[in-house]
């Protein structure tokens, strides 16, 4: 049986009487992988922001399982297993990949008083296995600042998955990456959603394709449609609204 996660129901944001969010229902199950496309300023990453606690809507539901989340600030919805990884990767430079997993895992459970303390051998593995999942393994004794752009945005979903969260939002993890860490990144997500949501806001239609998940398509702060990718880009109001203007700017890109 699936079960629901995340319920959603007429969430709208306006900033100075600009609508950019107006979603009328989205729905999340457990162990959910799901891609949000759209155009830019389509209301992506404000969704996330209102997840996330971030900014506050004027109207509307979000619940996790029986939880709302807009009676909560963004601690509490942290502590309620709510992990969410921004546009640019916020990572500490001058720290190892060890110290960085270690300083997020101290900062969830609140224990901040020395980064080098003693550290229980049990939490030690969970770091070193949160590595291993991200493909940072043979990296943890390096400065977090010689990493790859790629193995940056890496570590910081495992400084997400420090913490044990139910639910990863996941703002455009492939932008900047090269075609090999794109790949290897579609291959993480997808291993993440065995034991938890995630939801991914993604405008390579390649790695979309990849990830082979139901996609939500916003499109002015609306759901436009909502279904596999082999639905959604023959829907005639996607390509109109969004993948018709992707292929033209990607064909003057390549003009250029
Ligand atoms: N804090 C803010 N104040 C005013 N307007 C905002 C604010 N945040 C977002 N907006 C506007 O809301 C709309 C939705 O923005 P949002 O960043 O959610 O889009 P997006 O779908 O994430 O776009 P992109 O693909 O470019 O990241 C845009 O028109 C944007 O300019
Ligand atoms: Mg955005």
């Amino acid at each position: 049986m699936t079960e629901r996660l995340l319920y959603v129901e007429g969430l709208s944001v306006s900033f100075d009487g600009f609508k950019a969010l107006d979603i009328s229902y989205f729905g999340l199950n457990e162990r959910e992988l799901r891609v949000v496309i759209g155009p830019n300023g389509a209301g992506k990453t404000t969704f996330m922001d209102v997840l996330c606690g971030k900014t506050k809507p004027d109207t509307g539901k979000a619940l996790l399982r029986d939880r709302d989340l807009l009676q909560m600030d963004e601690k509490g919805i942290v502590d309620l297993g709510v992990g969410r990884k921004f546009q640019t990767p916020s990572v500490f430079g001058s720290l190892t990949v060890f110290e960085n997993l270690l300083l997020a895992r101290k900062a969830d459970r609140g224990i901040f008083r020395s980064l080098f303390g003693t550290l229980a051998g049990s939490e030690r593995d969970k770091l070193v296995a949160v590595s291993e999942t991200v493909g940072l393994a043979q990296e943890l004794d390096l400065s977090a600042g010689l990493l790859s752009h790629g193995q940056k945005q890496w570590l910081e979903i495992g400084m997400l998955l420090v913490m044990e969260p139910d639910l990863m939002l996941i703002d455009e993890p492939a932008a900047g990456m090269t075609d090999e860490e794109t790949h290897k990144t579609g291959e993480l997500l997808k291993a993440l959603s065995k034991e938890r949501s995630v939801i991914v806001i993604e405008h390579d239609m390649e790695f979309v394709r990849q990830l082979d998940s139901l996609v939500t398509v916003l499109c002015e702060g609306r759901v436009l449609t909502e279904g596999t990718m082999e639905k959604v880009q023959n829907d005639p109001a996607v390509i109109e609204q969004y993948l018709g203007r992707a292929r033209e700017k990607k064909k003057e890109e390549s003009r250029a």
